[in-house]
């Protein structure tokens, strides 16, 4: 019996700034390597980000998430845009599809893929490899608390972490599902505060030590945020996978990009396993490089990779990634923007090549 072609379908968002010239480039790498394990799939362009709001005051259009949710994936170049105020489009674009697509795991590999990209002394590739899964509908992000007597001397504001059993739990089996799937050191660390936030992060503890019982092939190991980050730099290998709330995984996954290169390798997915998933490069919208054809774009293909990952493409996805481990090491001069020795579309080109 023949096997079934599937056609998938992706929505691109190429958004704001440097978002559009590093798609494109992803996209670029996605036709040839359907071609090459033969797989179908047709994308469908939305236009959301800083130029449409400007010219509309719409963020989002009313229909938009359950149109997106009609998809299998969704890839995204980059939300923010210099002349709307920080935080419009952040929460009105990223954070609410985030939220309301239940993309809860924000999956952020570090991996370093050359020693010349490390900015950490005697660090090589096998010392940096590990993979952070943030939680990513809850926490900080969710929005809670108010001003109080807002403007005066009295003022007071609040920002509430918000954690539900429900949230923290389906993140933690997540984690200890995807250490067993990598196979690799088959450990998992908790980062928190316990020591500080002794409501939120009880409530991760207590999960993390219940659910661990069902994962006894799994070593469990729990550090502090600020040691996290402390040995993120000075023992970056001992990590194999590690589990942390919404705001404490955005701080430490900017510090991970910084080991693995540069914000020109990083990439992230916004993933509901149950649901439409989001893959981005998670460097910004980069305004000052914005039409030059200098931007690295290995980020939004390796953002790609993870993308053909999820739609169960393992094969491509592989393929993907060890192209741009190929052009990272034998081609490129730097991970940074306008020092790679080669424009956008050339790199792009290279993976192509490689393919
Ligand atoms: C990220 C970004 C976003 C976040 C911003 C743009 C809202 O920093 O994806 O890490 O804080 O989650
Ligand atoms: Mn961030």
């Amino acid at each position: 019996m023949q096997k079934q072609q599937k056609k998938y379908k992706i929505a691109v968002i190429p958004g704001d700034g440097t978002g559009p010239e590093v798609v494109e480039e992803g996209l670029k790498v996605l036709k040839a390597v359907s071609s090459k394990c033969s797989f179908e799939y047709e994308t469908t362009n939305y236009d959301f980000g800083g130029d449409r709001y400007l010219k509309t005051k719409e963020v989002l259009p009313e229909n938009a998430l359950a149109e997106l949710a009609t998809f299998d994936a969704i890839y995204l170049g980059a939300i923010g845009h210099p002349d709307v105020k920080p935080g419009i489009l952040e929460k009105g674009i990223l954070l609410t599809t985030r939220f309301g697509l239940e993309q809860y795991i924000n999956l952020r590999p570090v991996k370093l893929y050359d020693k010349r990209f490390c900015p950490l002394k005697d660090k090589e590739p096998k010392d940096v490899d590990f993979v952070v899964v943030r939680e990513n509908t809850e926490g900080l992000y969710k929005g809670m608390g108010e001003f109080k007597d807002k403007g005066t001397d009295k003022e007071v504001a609040t920002q509430i972490s918000y954690n539900t059993r429900r949230g923290v739990e389906r993140c933690i089996r997540y984690a200890f599902e995807y250490t067993r799937k990598r196979n690799k050191k088959k450990t998992l660390t908790l980062c928190g505060k316990t020591n500080v936030l002794t409501f939120a992060f009880d409530l991760w503890e207590r999960t993390f030590n219940e659910v661990a019982k069902d994962y006894s092939d799994i070593k469990t190991d729990y550090a502090h945020v600020d040691a996290t980050c402390m040995w993120m730099v000075k023992n970056p290998e001992w990590f194999d996978v590690i589990v942390t709330d919404n705001m404490f995984g955005d701080i430490i996954t900017d510090l991970g990009a910084m080991v693995q290169g540069g914000m020109g390798i990083a990439a992230g997915g916004n993933i509901n396993p149950e649901g439409v998933s989001m893959f981005e490069p998670i460097g910004g919208s980069a305004p000052k490089y914005t039409g030059k054809n200098v931007i690295n774009p290995l980020a939004a293909i390796c953002a790609l990779s993870m993308l053909l990952n999820e739609l169960g493409e393992a094969q491509a996805a592989e393929l993907v990634e060890n192209s741009v481990i190929n052009v990272a090491q034998n081609k490129l001069k730097s991970l940074g923007a306008g020092r790679m020795g080669y424009s956008t579309t050339e790199v792009g080109d290279l993976v192509v090549d490689h393919l």
